[in-house]
């Protein structure tokens, strides 16, 4: 397998050529199934209702998807990750097609296709771009080496209400940490070719705005201001354009009253006219056929036209495309053919560009090599390591050096499929380490390990979508009885020098289409956790998570908490690596923890209006502040900020004049007993101007490892593009003349500060 797939780099006008000539030889049908991509499902349970709203048979889709093929009508796939498959279908899509062009591979490589990283919100968590494009050349390497040509990755939706389920899927709530995540992963997935036999094409999602939900229910509508959508949902897409994504999915819901998935405003003027995105766009799944269930369109015609028109390049269908309809609202003059041929180059584009031509299919020998291949799962074991987050340690509980017996506690901690948390379809469960596994692993014969699940795994009645793909749970034995098993957990946790009790969310409740409404422990997990602290015995609790759980209690009566979200593949081993002291955690929360359900949505970047000084008493029965704040994550080790500085000069305070660049300095001290990483993390709060800003804005970081003892300075620079804003009144980017604060630690709650004055042209 060659490793570039094209005889060489093609120049644009090589790409443009062969884009024209394809062009010039298609009929209308032909065209409208370049844009148009299938699932294809092989065993989708039936479902009466989608199958009526969607006039498709499950039991017959794949039937119905293999004589679309032989038609010449299908331009793209996607859910098929078997070589042998991919292979057959690509083999039935050149022979069906008059030009014989191939189709385009696309799946949901989230964080992994067979060696599993953490999910996005831990690999955010890690603050570490370069382990996240590390990560995410792992997945692209195994996704292209079974056919996958793009995935539909990363998941860039800011996220500041964590009864949204998807939280589980982005960066957070940071515009900045957010940008800095999608750059690398987009990084991660093309690297500089696509044409490479090891990377695929990056398709930032869901365009824009989705993670606003209204009241954090998937899909329901999203009202943004301007200055929201701007400052915050919008930065994560422009770096990932800017990093060169090829791809990117528009979102399922209406964006201030219009469908995101028709909506020209977003596609056509800002994401194609303002950024300047060359790549093409893909509708979310079924998300052009609904522009009818939106009412934003009469009929399927009317929809694919409004779906096209919009610049929505590619339909993504069960069945019954809107797309299907495009020949016809041509001929009937609801739609330019001109508008229609744009979008077929931009597909062929990426068809070309990707090598398809050359290189339609994959070698399944090397593709079972590559999935073997045990440096991924080094990388993922590295991540898993990263992104955990130490949110207390009181009198040093952890790491366990002295421990000589451990009892560990808790259904998840012995769940595979839980440990590797949700959107995995093609891992290889036997592979997985869980937390149990790994710390057994660790001890070996030099410390017993005892454990109960305490209560039942089948506490699991969350009814997911995604369950179809559900296996691999942990089965209750026969005759489980609830009360003697809490007994014994508690018996094991009492005669063990420390337990270590593993509770958080099943990985069926996050994710898309799982939304909850408390973000408390489900079921008996709150009181298995006080039976066990009851004990006596110290408690370490693992949080197996994707979004922020209401750890009022255990933060106030459990002495060490860490949190591992679900960490993949190589989980367990790396747990035990933290737990054990052979790394000292280092990740940071991308997210203010809230302390309940009540007070979301929550970010530590809000403005300021009446009686400040009431800001952590907004509400009369809980502080309105979080429980951990945005960035906080302890260590093993301690650190010191000193000597903040800028390199201005000033009378008073250091002046920046305007469209110049400010270098702030600080040292940062290792000043505990362990080699260690600290994320240093910069914050700006502009005094006045002609707009309010936040209290506090990220606007830099650096994960930097010092030894004990060590000092290194960490240097960050700040000019216009971090001290721009979008001016809702000016209705543009501003810089306004005025002081900003400095804000250097590790944490949004930073104190160490300095200052300069912002002078503009007219001042
Ligand atoms: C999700 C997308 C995903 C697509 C394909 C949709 O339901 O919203 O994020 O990429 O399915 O699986």
């Amino acid at each position: 397998m060659p490793e570039d797939l094209t005889s060489g780099l093609l120049t644009d006008t090589e790409v443009t050529q062969r884009v024209e000539s394809l062009l010039e030889q298609m009929s209308l049908a032909e065209k409208a199934g370049q844009l148009t991509q299938f699932f294809y499902f092989n065993n989708l349970p039936p479902s009466q209702d989608i199958e009526e709203t969607l006039r498709v048979d499950f039991s017959q889709q794949p039937a119905m998807v293999e004589a679309e093929l032989a038609k010449g009508h299908v331009g793209s796939l996607l859910f098929v990750t078997d070589p042998a498959e991919t292979n057959r279908l690509q083999r039935l899509t050149i022979e069906g097609n008059r030009l014989g062009i191939p189709a385009i591979f696309g799946f949901d490589v989230i964080h992994g296709l067979r060696t599993i990283l953490p999910v996005p919100i831990a690999l955010a968590a890690s603050w570490d771009p370069d382990v996240i494009e590390r990560g995410q050349a792992v997945a692209a390497r195994e996704a292209r080496a079974v056919g996958i040509h793009w995935t539909f990755a990363p998941m860039v939706d800011i996220a500041r209400d964590p009864r949204w389920g998807r939280i589980v899927e982005g960066a957070g709530e940071d515009p900045y940490l957010g940008a800095a995540v999608a750059a690398a992963q987009v990084k991660g997935f093309q690297g500089d070719s696509l044409a490479s036999a090891e990377r695929v094409i990056a398709g930032p999602k869901h365009f824009a705005g989705y993670g606003a939900a209204l009241g954090g229910r998937d899909y329901d509508e999203v009202n943004l201001s301007d200055s929201e959508l701007w400052n915050v949902y919008l930065p994560p897409f422009k770096a990932a354009v800017d990093a060169g994504a090829g791809n990117i999915m528009t979102a399922y819901m209406d964006l201030n009253g219009i469908p995101a998935t028709g909506n020209a405003w977003l596609l056509n003027e800002v994401l194609r006219g303002e950024w300047g995105f060359e790549g093409f766009v893909v509708s979310d799944a079924q998300a052009v056929h609904n522009l009818r269930t939106h009412g934003f369109a009469a009929d399927l015609a009317q929809a694919g036209a409004r779906g096209v028109g919009a610049g929505c390049d590619l339909e993504m269908a069960i069945g019954d495309p809107a797309f299907a309809h495009l020949p016809a609202a041509v001929e009937a003059g609801m739609l330019d053919e001109r508008v229609l041929d744009t979008a077929v180059r931009r597909i062929l584009a990426a068809k070309i560009r990707l090598g398809l031509f050359e290189q339609p299919y994959v070698d399944e020998d090397r593709a079972r090599a590559v999935l073997a291949d045990p440096a991924h799962r080094e990388v993922a074991r590295a991540a898993a390591q990263r992104s955990a987050v130490l949110l207390r340690n009181d009198g040093g509980l952890l790491p366990l050096t002295g421990a000589e017996s451990i009892a560990v506690i808790g259904p998840l901690a012995d769940s595979r499929r839980d440990t590797i948390g949700p959107w995995v379809f093609d891992y290889d469960s036997t592979e997985t380490v869980t937390v149990l596994q790994g710390i057994r692993d660790h001890l070996g014969d030099h410390a017993p390990v005892t454990y109960a699940p305490g209560i039942r795994s089948a506490q699991r009645t969350f009814p997911s979508m995604f369950d179809m793909w559900g296996d691999n749970y942990p089965v209750d034995p026969e005759g489980f009885d609830d009360a003697a098993e809490l007994d014994r957990a508690v018996a094991l946790a009492r005669d063990a020098d420390v337990a270590v009790v593993v509770l958080g969310e099943w990985q069926n409740m996050i994710g898309e289409a799982a939304s909850r409404s408390d973000l408390g422990f489900p079921g008996d997990q709150l009181a298995l956790l006080q039976a066990v602290c009851a004990t006596g015995t110290p408690v370490v609790l693992l949080v197996m998570n994707g979004r922020p759980l209401d750890l009022r209690w255990a933060a106030e009566h459990v002495p060490a908490i860490l949190d591992i979200w679900y960490p993949g593949s190589q989980g367990g081993a790396a747990v035990a690596d933290l737990v054990f002291g052979d790394v000292s955690p280092g990740g940071k929360l991308p997210f203010s923890w809230p302390r309940t359900v009540g007070q979301v949505p929550m970010t530590y970047s809000h403005t300021v209006s009446h009686e400040p000084v009431n800001q952590a008493r907004r509400y009369w029965d809980e502080a309105s502040t979080p429980l951990f704040p945005f960035g906080h994550g302890l260590s093993y080790s301690s650190f010191d900020y000193s000597d903040l500085s800028t390199d201005l000069q000033g009378i008073t305070t250091p002046v920046l004049a305007a469209g110049g660049t400010v270098t702030v300095t600080v040292t940062v001290t290792n000043t505990g007993p362990t080699q260690a990483d600290e994320v240093a993390q910069l914050y700006i709060h502009q005094r006045h101007g002609t707009a309010s800003r936040p209290v506090r804005e990220l606007k830099g970081f650096q994960r930097i490892s010092l030894a004990p003892g060590e000092s290194r300075q960490a240097t960050f620079r700040l000019g216009r593009d971090e001290l721009t804003y979008w001016n809702a009144a000016a209705r543009d980017w501003v810089v306004d003349g005025t002081t900003v604060d400095v804000y250097l630690g590790g944490d949004s709650t930073a104190e160490l500060t300095t200052s300069f004055t912002v002078t503009t042209a007219q001042d």
